[in-house]
Order: C-alpha cells, then sequence, then structure tokens
C-alpha cells in the first residue's frame, strides 16, 4: 500500500554554489560536467564527499541560518545576505519498493531549484512558492543506498518581502502502486440540500503500470468523528500506461458542517482495486459548507453573513526565519484565531499546504493567492498548480488572481490576460469565484474593462476607498450584482511597546528614501511608537479602516498585517530590518493596534489601556489611551478619576496624564454598571525572569514539533517589566532542543538561532523543538543577576510518521577516507 515517508531529516547543507560536481566521472576536465552525460551530477551520488556540508533538518532557510546582514541587500528583502546553496541526502530505499512509483514530494523550495537523484537531473522548478513533485520511480534503486541533491538559487527574488532561500517546506516521498490515484488528483465537488450533501467526487487515475481491464474505486468517506458514513464504487476500464479518470457520486446524510466555531471535517479514502485486490488508499479531506459572494450583504457562509476580519500575512516568524514547521504556522493561526481574525489573505503568494490545514482546523477563511498575473506557461502552470493543491480545503472561500498589477491592469494587454485567467478560474474551480486586488480607483478602469469585454467576478480594493469613499459606493451602484471586498487596507505603523520617541529616530529617518511613505498624525510624524498613528500614504489606521466596511454590501477587510514580517521596512532604512505593519510582532505579542482589533471584534465587553505604566519619574505628560467595546468609559490614575465619559464608537479615548509613580485602571460600564477593566502597574527593578508556555496542547514526539515559550522578567511583587531589555540565556535538555529565539526589535541583528537574546521592551519568545521521544523537555532561563525559571513540557503523543530509511552499511572510516583521497580535487 502507499508509504508516505518524511524526508525532513538529516540532509547535508552547502552554502554557496557548487560547479564542480565531478565524481567518479570521466569529466575531470569540465568545470561543469552534469548535463554531458546521463547521470552525471556527482553531488548526488551516494558517497561523495567533497565540499564542506553542515547536518541540518528541513525547513531550512540559507539567510536565516547564515545570518549575515548586509548593507548592500535590497531594503524590501531586509538586508540578510542571500546566496545559492546546495541540499544532498542519502536514503536506503528497501526491496520490496522494486517495481512501485515513487515520488518525491517537495511543498516549497525557493527557487529556481534543481533535483537530481543518484546523478541523473530531475527536474528545474521556477517558482518559490508553488508545490511540485517528481516521478523518480526510474532512478532509485532498490534494496540500496540512493542519493538525492537539491540546488536552491536565491538571487532573483519574488517579492518585495523577505523570501526565504533553499528548502524552506516540507519534503516528503511517496511509494506506492504503479497503478495509483495521482498527486492531487481528487476533486470533491457538492450540492447541499437540508441535512444531505450530495457529492461528484472527480478521481484521476494515473497507469505507470501494464495493468488492463476493469479497476473498481472504492471510496469510504469518514465523518467528523472518524466512522465511516458512506461507501460508493465505480469500474473505471484500465489502458496500460495511461491515464484515466472517473467521477464518482455519493450522497452523505446527517451532515455536519464546517464553519468558523465547528470546523467539522470529513475523509474519502479513495482506493482503487485491480482483480480484487487493493493496490492504492488515497486520503482526501473536505469540509462542507456553502459560501454564496452576495453583492448586498457580502460573504455569506451556511447562510449566514460572515463580515470578513482578516488579516493578510507573509510568511516568516520570529526564530525561525522562513524556515515555517507546520508547528510555527499552526502557532500563527492559532494566536490570529485567538484574538478574533477571522479570514486570511495568503499575501501575495501560494502558501505552505500547512497554512491552509491550519485554516481549516482553527476556522479561517481564506484569499488563496497566486504569485502573479500573467499567462504565460510558467504562470498558468503555477496556478493549475495551486488550483489543484487547495481546491478541497473548506477555509478557501476565493481564489485571487492578482495583487496591484498596475503596469498591466488598465490595458488592452492586461484585459486579455485578466479574462484568460478569469476563464481559467472557473475551468479549474467552478465551485469559487475569483479576486483581483486593485490599488488604484476602480472607477478610472471598469469603463475601460467594460468596453474590452471584462467583469471582474468580485472587486477587490487596496485602500482606494479611504480617502475616496464614494468609489465603493460608486462600484456598488454600477455593478449591483458583483460582491465588493476590502482586499487589503491598514499599513499602520507601531513598534510594541516603545511608547517615546526613539532618540536617535530623526537622525535615522534623515538620509532615508522611506520616509515619504509615510502619513501621518502631524504632532508623531515619523515617531514611530507603539501609538500607532502613522500609516502609509496610501494607508489608514485599523480603526478608520473598519468604517469603511460598515456597509453592508461590503464583504469585510484584509488589515496589512497580521504579523510584522522581515524586509520592507518602512520608514527607517538600515539597521532596521523588520516591517512595522504588524498587529503582531514578529514572536507574536499583540501590538496596541492589534488591541484595537481584539476588542472591537469582540463579542464579549473588553477594553484595552496603553502605554504601561513604568517610566522615568521625569519623563512628563504622557498621553494614556483606552480603547473600548462599551457605552461609557473611565480612567483611574492613582486613585483619582479622570471621569466617566461616553465611548465614541470609533474612536480612542484619549487623556494627557502627569506621570507620577502607581497604578492605572481602565473600567468599561455599559448600562451605567462596570463590565470590563484592566491596569497597569508600576514596577520597580527586575528581580526574577518568568517563563511560560503560550499553547496548552498535547506536544508530539515527532522532532518537529515546535514549543512557543514566551518570556519576561518580574520585579519583587511580580510586576512584569516592560522596559526590560536583560540579556537571557536558554538552556534545553531532555525529550527536545532549542530551536531559535527572537525578541521582536527591529534593530537587533543577533542570530535567533543561537540560545541568548535580550528582552526587547520587556519581552522574548523562545521556542523549542521535540525530539523524537517521548519525555520531558526542561528549558531553564537565565539572566545575570536575576533568579532563574525552569519548566517542564510533557511531550506525551508519540511520532505517527516514518522516515524514510538512514543509508546501511556505509563505509567504514578508513575507505571513506580512501575514496576523499582518489577524489580529491
Ligand atoms: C501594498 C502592497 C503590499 C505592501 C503594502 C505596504 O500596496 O500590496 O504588498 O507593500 O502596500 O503598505
Amino acid at each position: 500500500m502507499r508509504e508516505v515517508l518524511n524526508f525532513n531529516f538529516d540532509w547535508d547543507f552547502h552554502d554557496g554554489d557548487i560547479t564542480n560536481t565531478n565524481f567518479r566521472s570521466v569529466h575531470e576536465m569540465f568545470e561543469y560536467p552534469i548535463f554531458l552525460k546521463s547521470a552525471n551530477c556527482g553531488i548526488s551520488k551516494v558517497g561523495y564527499n567533497k565540499h564542506e556540508w553542515d547536518k541540518v533538518n528541513v525547513p531550512h532557510d540559507l539567510r536565516h541560518y547564515r545570518c549575515v546582514y548586509d548593507k548592500d541587500v535590497v531594503a524590501a528583502q531586509g538586508f540578510l545576505s542571500t546566496g545559492i546553496c546546495w541540499y544532498r541526502k542519502e536514503f536506503y530505499v528497501a526491496e520490496k519498493s522494486e517495481g512501485k512509483s515513487i515520488v518525491i514530494d517537495f511543498d516549497g523550495v525557493f527557487r529556481d531549484s534543481e533535483v537530481y537523484v543518484n546523478g541523473t537531473f530531475v527536474g528545474r522548478h521556477m517558482s518559490g512558492y508553488t508545490s511540485f513533485n517528481y516521478d523518480i520511480s526510474d532512478f532509485i534503486l532498490c534494496g540500496q543506498n540512493n542519493a538525492i541533491a537539491v540546488r536552491a538559487d536565491g538571487t532573483k527574488f519574488e517579492g518585495w518581502w523577505y523570501e526565504a532561500v533553499g528548502i524552506y517546506r516540507d519534503v516528503r516521498m511517496v511509494i506506492a502502486d504503479r497503478l495509483k490515484v495521482k498527486p492531487d488528483g481528487v476533486f470533491i465537488k457538492y450540492e447541499i440540500d437540508g441535512t444531505k450533501a450530495e457529492l461528484t467526487v472527480d478521481v484521476e487515475i494515473e497507469n505507470e503500470s501494464a495493468k488492463n481491464g476493469i479497476a473498481q474505486v472504492k471510496i469510504d468517506f469518514y465523518g467528523p468523528e472518524n466512522q465511516v458514513v458512506a461507501t460508493v464504487e465505480n469500474d473505471v476500464d484500465l489502458t496500460e500506461y495511461k491515464e484515466t479518470s472517473t467521477s464518482i457520486n455519493a450522497v452523505l446524510n446527517d451532515i455536519q458542517l464546517w464553519d468558523l466555531e465547528n470546523t467539522n471535517q470529513y475523509v474519502a479514502s479513495i482506493a482503487i482495486l485491480h482483480n480484487g485486490i487493493k493496490v492504492d488508499e488515497y486520503s482526501q479531506k473536505f469540509g462542507l459548507r456553502t459560501v454564496e459572494c452576495n453583492p448586498e450583504r457580502g460573504v455569506i457562509l451556511n447562510g449566514k453573513p460572515v463580515k470578513l476580519q482578516g488579516v493578510c500575512v507573509h510568511d516568516d516568524f520570529a526564530g525561525v526565519g522562513g524556515a515555517m514547521s507546520r508547528a510555527v504556522i499552526r502557532h500563527k493561526i492559532y494566536l490570529l484565531k485567538q484574538w478574533g481574525v477571522n479570514a486570511y489573505r495568503t499575501a501575495h503568494n501560494p502558501p505552505s499546504p500547512y497554512l491552509l490545514e491550519a485554516c481549516d482546523d482553527f476556522g479561517l477563511l481564506v484569499m488563496d493567492e497566486v504569485r502573479l498575473m500573467s499567462t504565460s506557461k510558467e504562470y498558468i502552470n503555477q496556478m493549475t498548480a495551486l488550483y489543484k493543491r487547495d481546491r478541497n480545503h473548506p477555509s478557501v472561500f476565493i481564489w485571487s488572481i492578482g495583487n496591484e498589477e498596475m503596469a498591466i491592469h488598465g490595458t488592452k494587454m492586461g484585459v486579455q490576460i485578466i479574462n484568460h485567467m478569469i476563464r481559467l478560474s472557473h475551468q479549474l474551480d467552478p465551485t469559487r469565484l475569483c479576486i483581483y486586488a486593485n490599488n488604484t480607483n476602480w472607477k478610472n478602469v471598469v469603463d475601460f474593462h467594460e468596453a474590452h469585454g471584462l467583469h471582474m467576478d468580485v472587486f477587490g480594493f487596496n485602500y482606494y476607498c479611504l480617502r475616496t469613499f464614494d468609489s465603493y459606493d460608486y462600484i456598488h451602484n454600477k455593478y449591483p450584482d458583483r460582491m465588493i471586498i476590502g482586499t487589503e487596507n491598514g499599513s499602520a505603523i507601531s513598534v510594541r511597546g516603545e511608547y517615546l520617541l526613539r532618540e536617535n529616530a530623526l537622525d535615522m529617518l534623515k538620509d532615508s528614501n522611506l520616509k515619504t511613505m509615510i502619513w501621518a498624525n502631524e504632532k508623531r510624524k515619523y515617531n514611530l511608537t507603539a501609538y500607532g498613528e502613522s500609516y502609509t500614504i496610501w494607508g489608514a489606521t485599523p480603526l478608520e479602516t473598519f468604517r469603511t466596511a460598515e456597509p453592508d454590501y461590503v464583504a469585510g477587510y484584509f488589515l496589512w498585517t497580521g504579523f510584522d514580517y522581515r524586509g520592507e521596512i518602512i520608514p527607517y532604512d538600515y539597521p532596521s530590518t523588520i516591517s512595522q505593519f504588524g498587529l503582531l510582532d514578529l514572536c507574536g505579542f499583540t501590538k496596541d493596534l492589534g488591541h484595537h482589533c481584539r476588542v472591537k471584534w469582540s463579542k464579549e465587553p473588553a477594553i484595552h489601556l496603553y502605554p504601561h505604566w513604568t517610566f522615568n519619574e521625569d519623563v512628563g505628560e504622557l498621553e494614556v489611551d483606552m480603547v473600548a467595546n462599551t457605552e461609557e468609559v473611565e480612567l483611574i490614575v492613582n486613585g483619582v478619576s479622570k471621569g466617566i465619559v461616553a465611548n465614541p464608537k470609533w474612536e480612542i479615548v484619549q487623556n494627557f496624564v502627569q506621570y507620577e509613580p502607581g497604578e492605572i485602571i481602565a473600567i468599561g460600564y455599559n448600562n451605567g454598571v462596570e463590565v470590563i477593566r484592566t491596569s497597569h502597574r508600576t514596577a520597580g527593578e527586575p528581580v526574577a525572569v518568568k517563563a511560560e508556555v503560550v499553547q496548552d496542547r498535547e506536544y508530539v514526539a515527532n522532532g518537529e514539533d515546535n514549543i512557543f515559550v514566551h518570556i519576561c522578567v518580574v520585579d519583587a511583587n511580580d510586576t512584569p517589566c516592560p522596559n526590560a531589555d536583560n540579556l537571557i540565556e536558554y538552556e534545553v535538555s531532555g525529550a527536545g532542543e532549542f530551536l531559535g529565539c527572537g525578541n521582536g526589535n527591529p534593530f537587533d541583528h543577533n542570530n535567533e538561532m543561537l540560545p541568548h537574546r535580550k528582552l526587547f521592551n520587556g519581552l522574548g519568545l523562545c521556542i523549542l523543538k521535540t525530539a523524537r521521544e517521548v519525555g520531558t523537555i526542561t528549558l531553564t532561563v537565565r539572566s545575570k543577576g536575576l533568579v532563574e525559571a525552569t519548566i517542564e513540557v510533557e511531550v506525551t503523543a508519540p511520532a505517527t510518521d516514518v522516515l524514510v530509511a538512514a543509508p546501511k552499511n556505509i563505509k567504514p572510516v578508513a575507505q571513506r577516507e580512501k575514496d576523499a583521497a582518489d577524489n580529491a580535487l
């Protein structure tokens, strides 16, 4: 039966290109002999022993691993140096796999990757974002050791944000019968009628074998409680070495719908039987829900309108760079969900498949986006791969066919391309609409589009609505049958925990080319603090953005961005390296702007008060802000009320207060009754370190699960010290290891893979990685002069995945040394 083997562990990694790949080859005189003959790439041969290699696991990011900041690297990419790198890995394939189909499956390699197996060129894949796989059956030797090599070239970029380089997503090897379901070859479409769903399951079947005659395709449907709820079967005619396909109908009764609170999911287990023998079994998850894009009421999920409270997100995180494990991705989605986000835009590229899995599981709607707007063969292939991979996810509610393609969208060529993409989108997935995220005034292009026969499915507005409120109305009135979404809004900038202007801020801005992009409250122009009153000239604050989405006909908005990300640093230039757009910082700590959203989205009474209340005594007057969703609010400073005031719907309640140590309290009232309160107390000097695991869940001993630990220091009364920048050291023992750490500081160039780092405005993040053994991980957190903290994390769930086998009977050292001498350059 089908085996899916984890291929993430024990890669050899080389930083830099290798042109002389000669190894046991007659082409010693050639610098680059790979394409002279078949099987001529030495790096991917068993026993290759030249050059320096580090042992790494993937996901892996060359740029983060190397951690060299270079002023000459473009600011938009975060100044981390880049390059070309190679990975290689030896592995054993058992004799029992003889005659099977063997496929190597990459979730993403950045970028322009080349893959070689046992010396042989297998394929080249340009996109750094789409998943791809290669059938390597012919190149694998069963009952023997084999080798694979991957070259990744990060010298060109695909985005104006930080991009990881290397094998930055998962890899697996799939060994199956040569008569099998094709990778991404299943599409489950359905109509829901009351409590039942009528399904059509399209199955593409690959037959790389001599099998002829009839095969049966049998589908067992498993319900959310993991019980078989229906079984259907169909015969297909096979012709040797020829693909085929079938469509099978099924009815599921008493269905449990997927929605944002109950993320019920089903599995179609698709078996292929030949001569009565089951030869393949393929699992396809899916969910049942209806999504209507209603021009009057927005997105209607299972009959109920859902205002999109979305965020756009790029793919990196503190401690790991762009090497995004499944656990890091799930952690980011967990944080967003906790905080009230219900929609996610994969700006501006195909995401990791684990992102969609996480949105399915936590209950977020996804706008799934292609990298760019084009219908060249390359980009049609990218779009097709994305749609085929992601079309069964219940979370995906719409496809995005482009972002801000200003050079073409109002031209004849653009019309041709967009029309082609819309047509292809409908062909690939007749169950969803597509959208284009435009950042110019739609008014100015729709007449041209109409004259040339182009009609968008849904209108995506990036920003432009804000200073031209009427453009939403204009489009709505002109096209009353088309929905409108704020595809990208916000772009407010703020630094977590920083309430006073940095001393050198204005100096830093003096030479920055980026400062002209800022539009702000004049008082705080370029004042990159936590107050978050600055935003790009095309942007707005989140609270202002919410106003644009008030009409029922606006389906919602996607704020730029959920998290800070490396690159696109605005407005400071080098040595800043991280964008400040996040509602959460790079570590996932919520900024005040994030709290604004939390409070406004909360269905329960909620209030937020800032700044903290620990300043130098001579700081003078401070702005104290409250944001609440209650009818009235009150600020109390050291026991003295500043009065109960009405809480205007969209505004921040500001007070200007002469600082004196003590306590500030914010209280929210409804009907004159206190319903919520929050406070800050002045902290004294730090005396102890505190560490807290973020998520209380079962941790898996698979060598890849991650534990996120929040770090702070506290005074003698256990009050967190919000300005602390103590250097923290991490020591890990037991059933896991240290993976990385972060603090969200845009100016901190220290390597996040080293187990020590300063706190930034009182907070730090430590990420641990489980081993492949059940047990206890002990993390000790130390800082000079402070009481240390120790936490223990139980890793209770054993690994369920199977690793590809390690190479067998590796030659003794003496023989390896002799080979090395024979092969010396
Ligand atoms: C948008 C763009 C985003 C990001 C943002 C910053 O125009 O689509 O990728 O650059 O601006 O404000």
